[in-house]
């Protein structure tokens, strides 16, 4: 601006003092300055800078009153999963809205998945110890160990004698209490993990242990497919767009075919 008379000295100094206020009354504003660099802030997370459409916003909307309202029921009852042991937690997740809605949406990547350890092992238990030619046996140190095999397998040092799951489930007094006490060697759930788990050192030896066990269920051919199929359906099943498998290609065995020797072909 360019000011050449007396006469323009009074704008001048009226302008200059507008400018003053108006910086000085910026700078007063410490709540507007706060609000500000809170949304600069909330700008700079993931997805902070998308903008959401109307139908997006509604489902928004719906959601953060589903979310509200299982916080509000978590204050009213003191239940509140995300205080809790996850093995305590896991069937109140399950049962959440917020969390059903969360599982049907679209999830980016699954990263450093072991191939042993990408399924429900209820599936496991119900489905594949209920293969024909599953064998049980028990270390001397009671762990159980599986084999698919036919005939049924030598004894060895190693193991008790091998006992084919079915006529196993025929002397166990019941079955549902036997399935569940399986499931129970292929996890690491448990009622009371503080009082199991009193160290690192325990749940680690367990954590082993049960891929030991588990190893001979699903190094099995016909197994291993319908495993990585079954794994594959489950993450698909949770919205999830990209699975890393980390997988140390164990060897696998071929399937058993019931049918004898002389025409035995390998699948
Ligand atoms: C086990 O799963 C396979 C496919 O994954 C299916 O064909 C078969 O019927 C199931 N068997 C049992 C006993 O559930
Ligand atoms: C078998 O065990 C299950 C689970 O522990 C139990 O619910 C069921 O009542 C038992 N059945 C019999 C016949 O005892
Ligand atoms: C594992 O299974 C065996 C046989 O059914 C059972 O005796 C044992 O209690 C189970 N282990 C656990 C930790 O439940």
């Amino acid at each position: 601006m360019l000011v050449d008379g007396p006469s323009e000295r009074p704008a001048l100094c009226f302008l200059l003092l507008a400018v003053a206020m108006s910086f000085f009354g910026s700078a007063l504003s410490i709540d507007e300055t706060r609000a500000h660099l809170l949304l600069k802030e909330k700008m700079m997370r993931l997805g902070g800078r998308l903008v959401l459409n109307t139908k997006e916003e509604l489902a928004n909307e719906r959601l953060m009153t589903l979310k509200i309202a299982e916080m509000k029921e978590a204050m009213r009852t003191l239940i509140f999963p995300p205080s809790m042991h996850f093995f305590q937690a896991k069937h109140l997740i399950e049962r959440s809205q917020v969390f059903n809605i969360l599982r049907m949406m679209p999830k980016g990547a699954a990263l450093h998945l072991h191939d042993i350890g990408i399924v429900t092992m209820d599936w496991l238990v119900r489905n594949v110890t209920y293969r024909p030619h599953c064998h049980i046996c028990f270390t001397p140190r009671g762990i159980m160990q599986f084999r698919f095999a036919h005939p049924t397998p030598r004894p060895s040092e190693k193991c008790s004698k091998w006992i084919l799951l079915e006529d196993y489930r025929k002397r166990v007094q019941n079955v549902t209490e036997f399935d569940d006490s399986l499931l129970r060697n292929f996890t690491l759930v448990t009622q009371h993990p503080e009082v199991i788990y009193t160290n690192q050192n325990v749940v680690w030896s367990k954590f082993e242990t049960i891929f030991f066990t588990i190893s001979g269920l699903i190094h099995y051919a016909p197994v291993f497919r319908d495993y990585v199929f079954r794994s594959m359906q489950e993450f698909y099943e949770d919205n999830v767009l990209y699975m890393e498998i980390r997988a140390r290609l164990l060897p696998v065995s071929p399937a058993l075919l019931s049918v004898p020797p002389t025409s035995f072909a390998l699948a």
